[in-house]
């Protein structure tokens, strides 16, 4: 039988679910049993052998529920393989190689909580029809007038494939 995986993800506009399930998919496409779950549906990390864990970046942090279940299963993650993936619009920056170690700040609480065999950093979208105007919106839509941050949908389907076709032999060891 199967060293079973589980996908999970936290996400506030969908884009991250997305990106999960493409994950999820490349991994079942290539025979590999794996489960995708909300982050606050997961109890039970006793039947993986491995997870990946997904959270977009807002005001330059993983989503509190992210961060939360990191915590939660602190103990128990340290005895699996974990990798982890992380949605931003940084990521769509024209020179993301300049941006990628704020990325890589951002994500160093992550770090400090669990040690990930692999980090997929991926450009996600910034769509104001499904954001409410709230202050930290109506920022980021300055921000994005003033061509900080790019807006609509930057997300690289065949990075993201290709991140999660090179996870299997990194997490089922
Ligand atoms: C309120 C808010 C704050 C954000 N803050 C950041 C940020 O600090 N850095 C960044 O690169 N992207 C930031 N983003 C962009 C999100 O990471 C991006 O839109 C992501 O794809 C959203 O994922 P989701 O659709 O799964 O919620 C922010 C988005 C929102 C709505």
């Amino acid at each position: 039988m199967n060293k079973k995986i589980l996908v999970t993800y936290a996400s506030r506009t969908g884009s991250t679910t997305q990106i999960a399930e493409a994950i999820h998919k490349t991994l079942v496409k290539n025979g590999e049993e794996a489960d995708l779950l909300l982050i606050e549906n997961v109890n039970d990390l006793s039947p993986y052998h491995a997870v990946i864990i997904g959270s977009p970046i807002r005001k330059s942090q993983w989503l509190p529920e992210g961060m939360q279940f990191l915590q939660i299963h602190r103990a128990e993650l340290a005895r699996k393989r974990v990798a982890t993936f992380t949605v931003c619009i940084t990521m769509a920056m024209s020179n993301t190689e300049l941006y990628q170690d704020a990325v890589r700040q951002w994500i160093a609480p992550v770090r400090a909580l669990l040690h990930p065999i692999s980090e997929g950093l991926f450009a996600g979208r910034l769509d104001f029809n499904k954001l409410p105007w709230t202050l930290d919106t109506l920022l980021l839509r300055i921000t994005v007038a003033f061509g900080v941050f790019p807006k609509g949908d930057h997300r690289d389907w065949n990075a993201i494939d290709a991140w999660a076709q090179d996870l299997p032999p990194l997490l089922l060891q």
